[in-house]
């Protein structure tokens, strides 16, 4: 059998990580500043990660959601504390579109309204709703078409936003906390407050999907956050497990639950919750959201002398350098001669850089030594 070749892939072969770095078959070292998609939040193979995965899977692995979990309350009490969303209740399921698409439906169920307002650039998966609320249109199949109706506004236009709210007919207000795929636009704080706002008095749920520019990328807990908002429904996925899949929807309490409203198989397993708890206990102990905020600051000084960058975008540890030209075959040499993982979005010139939260200073500037070699 074959696999489905939907993927265009690199030719590198890895076989082991350790924190910022990945080594191929021949043991050649890579700085990892993309981690799988903004996956690897607390490095690879961090030696808590690894214990409590090898120490729960000699335990038990799985059990479904007909039993009691005390690992899911110890993971859900955890970011609770560390996210500020103390009194949120948490569902678990395994990837970011599966968080979306419950989140999506959540909000359906809670308000009975069918209408979803979503942003340009936008993504949010590539399930059936996720799809539909994602700007897009060349990942939809046909079946996908006569999905509910989604209004695409234009990021920190108030005046669309307003209009698209003012018949009370929308569910759900749906916005990534920093765009990811779509090449690192953001709300403004004044905007994001805006939709926290008007979604109170229109009677449609505010959902911040911060699969990706979450659990500390922004060096805030959730990059929504800085604004001092709080959604009523928040999606994380990506840097959750550190590689384990595992996703996680924070709900407001005022959203009921009841038996049968969500479920899964897989989400929320043993496994998965020890992966999680890793995860929280680091980024807890290592103190990672100042240390993003201080390797951010280490980085921009750097890239300040390289006058070839236009402009840096994003938060944090999520950014997007961009230049005044498709950045394709710097990407390509930064791979291959300087042996650095980057990555791109749908702006043509714009680099993506997702590294470990616990990157040094030293590995980052490495990054800015071998821009500058190229392009100085
Ligand atoms: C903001 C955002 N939402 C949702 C998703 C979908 O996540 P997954 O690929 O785990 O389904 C992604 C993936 O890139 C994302 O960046």
């Amino acid at each position: 059998m074959n696999l489905f070749d939907v993927y265009p892939v690199f030719n590198i072969n890895l076989q082991k990580a350790k924190g910022s770095f990945v080594y191929d078959e021949n043991n050649q070292k890579y700085l990892d500043l993309y981690g799988g998609h903004g996956v690897i939040s607390i490095g690879h193979s961090h030696p808590t990660y690894v214990k409590n995965i090898k120490e729960q899977v000699e335990k038990i692995g799985f059990y479904s959601n007909s039993i009691k979990m005390p690992l899911q309350e110890e993971l859900a009490k955890k970011l609770g504390r560390l996210s500020g969303y103390e009194d949120y209740n948490l569902f678990l399921c395994n990837s970011g579109a599966e968080t979306n698409e419950n989140a999506i439906k959540l909000a359906s169920f809670h308000n009975g309204k069918s209408k979803i307002i979503a942003f340009k650039n936008s993504f949010h998966g590539r399930t059936a709703a996720t799809l539909n609320v994602t700007d897009n249109p060349k990942l939809s199949a046909n079946i996908n078409l006569n999905n509910f109706e989604t209004i695409f506004i234009k990021l920190n236009d108030e005046k669309a936003l307003q209009e698209a709210l003012s018949k009370n007919d929308v569910a759900a207000v749906i916005v990534e906390g920093i765009q990811g795929v779509g090449g690192l636009d953001e709300a403004t704080p004044e905007y994001f407050k805006l939709i926290a706002d008007l979604c109170k008095t229109h009677n449609a749920l505010f959902i911040a999907d911060e699969i990706q520019s979450g659990y500390g990328r922004s060096g805030h807990f959730f990059a929504h956050q800085l604004a001092d908002v709080k959604a009523d429904i928040i999606t994380t996925a990506k840097g959750m497990g550190n590689g384990f899949p595992i996703g996680g929807v924070l709900i407001n309490p005022e959203i009921k639950a009841s038996y049968g409203l969500l479920g899964t198989t897989f989400g929320g397993n043993h496994l998965a919750c020890a992966a999680g708890i890793a995860v929280l206990e680091v980024i807890e102990n290592e103190q990672l959201l100042d240390k993003v905020n201080q390797t951010n600051s280490a980085l921009c000084v750097a890239l300040k002398d390289i006058s070839a960058i236009k402009k840096i975008k994003g938060k944090g540890l999520m950014l997007g350098v961009e230049f005044d030209f498709p950045i394709k075959e710097l990407r390509g040499k930064l791979l291959n001669d300087h042996k650095i993982f980057t990555g791109a979005s749908a702006n043509p010139n714009l680099l993506r850089i997702l590294p470990p939260l616990n990157i040094s200073e030293e590995e980052i500037l490495l990054f800015a030594s071998a821009l500058k070699e190229e392009l100085i």
